[in-house]
């Protein structure tokens, strides 16, 4: 597709590349627009070190997560609460630094944006500028909106995230489908909400299907579903838990594609018993 045809022209200072290959088109935001318009799904996955994202990446996922859920699937955390922006930081850059296309979503930690709009954009700035996220997600809805203002106003592309939140579990009451009965219309009212107020996305979390699709329907934004049924735009889910690194009780939206955890118990059971019966590190392996 020339420069004409898809509206983005080459980098017009330099990219800090010499390399004189074709570049891989981003995936940007105006992409995602337009994928609704085709109706073609979006693909978004958590990643949070270099080797996963540039696989993922090269899979073809358009979106990726360095989640705060990182506290519990990196840092040995229980909840996502206690993770730092400080702790976040370094494993966003090494995924930015380890794709071609795809968008990079940097996640705000809890207690890193909700006291005011001013601290909202600053830690997005530091996504940004010291991570080289492409864009930050956020959770909350009709509260959030003067942060995602202040965001989009700003420079920086938000994703928001409503339904079940899981930084504010502890008002919620724990792990809860959200927006069941009459609370649909604060789904709706959230989802409104955050589109007017700028962002570009939406993941839902724990929604039910009936309600997400009307959600997906009434928005011009991306809807990304995480337990909200088929008919959101796009879904996301945890990397461990969608290809089997974690084990145990999953959530009912979990699908698992792959043993991830089994494989490595089985290749690190290998080397052990090779290193234990001396054939590890052979002659070949050895100067
Ligand atoms: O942090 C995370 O992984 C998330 C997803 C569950 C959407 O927010």
């Amino acid at each position: 597709m020339s420069e004409q045809q898809s509206g983005e022209i080459a980098a017009p200072y330099g990219t800090g590349s010499a390399s004189p290959a074709k570049p891989v088109k981003r995936v940007r935001t105006h992409h995602l627009r337009e994928m609704k318009e085709r109706g073609e799904k979006v693909t978004m996955l958590t990643a949070y070190d270099m080797y996963t994202a540039a696989t993922f990446d090269e899979a073809g996922v358009e979106l990726l997560l360095v989640g705060d859920s990182a506290s519990n699937n990196v840092f040995g955390n229980e909840t996502s609460l206690p993770v730092t922006v400080d702790e976040l930081l370094p494993l966003t850059r090494a995924v930015a630094r380890s794709v071609k296309r795809a968008m990079v979503v940097g996640d705000l930690p809890f207690g890193s944006y909700q006291a005011s709009p001013e601290q909202g954009y600053l830690t997005a700035v530091r996504f940004m500028k010291e991570a080289g996220a492409h864009c930050v997600k956020l959770e909350g809805g009709a509260e959030m909106a003067p942060v995602i203002e202040k965001c989009t106003r700003g420079g920086i592309p938000v994703m928001a995230h409503i339904g079940f939140t899981p930084q504010s579990e502890h008002t919620l009451g724990g792990y809860r489908v959200q927006g069941r009965g009459e609370q649909a219309d604060r789904i709706l009212a959230d989802a409104h909400a955050v589109q007017e107020a700028g962002a570009f996305a939406v993941v839902m979390e724990m929604v039910p299907a009936d309600v997400a699709a009307r959600v997906t329907k009434e928005l011009d934004i991306s809807t990304i579903g995480i337990g909200a049924g088929p008919d959101c735009d796009g879904q996301v889910l945890v990397w461990q838990d969608a290809f089997g690194l974690r084990t145990g009780r999953m959530a009912t939206f979990v699908k698992q594609y792959a043993d991830v955890h089994g494989v490595l118990l089985e290749a690190a059971r290998a080397y052990a018993d090779d290193v234990r019966g001396g054939s590890f590190p052979g002659p070949e392996h050895s100067f």
